[in-house]
């Protein structure tokens, strides 16, 4: 089995600006275990959010290894990219990301439509215990702007956790909540590390980032060691 679910090896990200080249990311190394949950913290611009995008394999690194789960990805084409995703990585965002004509059920369940099992009851009824679990029970019908912004990221959350991923990735999940949000959405991540769910996740907000077992910080393109 393996044991380190993510390996990073000296990733640097270039952006390219018409003739402008910007390095974000100048040689990050880290390496997160299985059960961890780890947050990323640092100042507007300091590439948390590219550093994320590239876990999460929303993005390629321009040059450096990433082993996920045992598997060199760096290389793999986009098609398989995107399937590693939907299999072993859940989602999180500021901005939440729901489809807007959807139920909060229909929207849990969206992630298992791209793929060619399709939804099955089984499917449907777990979608709806997440929902139950995460206190939504009785919204399961709402629209994202029938929901208040805690609501909008519980369901978010359950969307994260359908395809049973082993890694959550989260940018900022309580950026756009208040504190009492914020903190029931901080629980239910304690909560989901405990019962063994590998969690990164970025945050500015020191009182979300004390929910983490281990806080790195990135600075000027690379992780101050501590
Ligand atoms: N697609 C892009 N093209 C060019 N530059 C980019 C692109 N995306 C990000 N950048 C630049 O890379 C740097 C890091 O951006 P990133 O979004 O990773 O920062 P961040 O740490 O997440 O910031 P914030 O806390 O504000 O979300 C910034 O200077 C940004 O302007
Ligand atoms: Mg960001």
């Amino acid at each position: 089995m393996v044991k380190k679910l993510v390996i990073l090896k000296d990733i640097t990200k270039t952006y390219q600006t018409g003739k402008v080249s910007y390095q974000v990311l100048k040689g990050i190394n880290l390496e997160v275990e299985k059960g961890e949950f780890l947050a990323i913290m640092g100042a507007s611009g300091s590439g948390k959010t590219t550093l994320l995008n590239i876990i999460g394999l929303l993005d390629k690194p321009t040059s450096g290894s990433y082993i996920l789960d045992g598997e060199e990805v760096s290389k793999l084409s986009k098609q398989e990219l995107a399937y590693i995703r939907n299999r072993k990585l859940g989602f999180i965002f500021q901005a939440f990301h729901l489809i807007p004509w959807a139920t909060a059920l229909e929207n849990v369940l969206m992630p298992l439509l791209y793929r060619k099992e399709g939804i099955s009851k089984k499917d449907e009824e777990r979608a709806k215990k997440l929902l139950e679990r995460l206190g939504l029970g009785d919204r399961i019908k709402a629209k994202p702007a029938e929901l208040s912004g805690g609501q909008q990221q519980r369901v978010a959350i359950a969307r994260a956790l359908i395809g049973k991923p082993k890694l959550l990735l989260a940018d900022e999940p309580t950026g756009n909540l208040d504190s009492k949000s914020s903190e029931e959405v901080i629980k239910i991540f304690r909560e989901l590390n405990q019962e063994g769910i590998t969690i990164i996740m970025v945050t500015h907000d020191p009182e979300i980032a004390k929910y983490a077992k281990r806080i790195k910080i990135i600075k000027d393109g690379n992780f101050i060691e501590k």
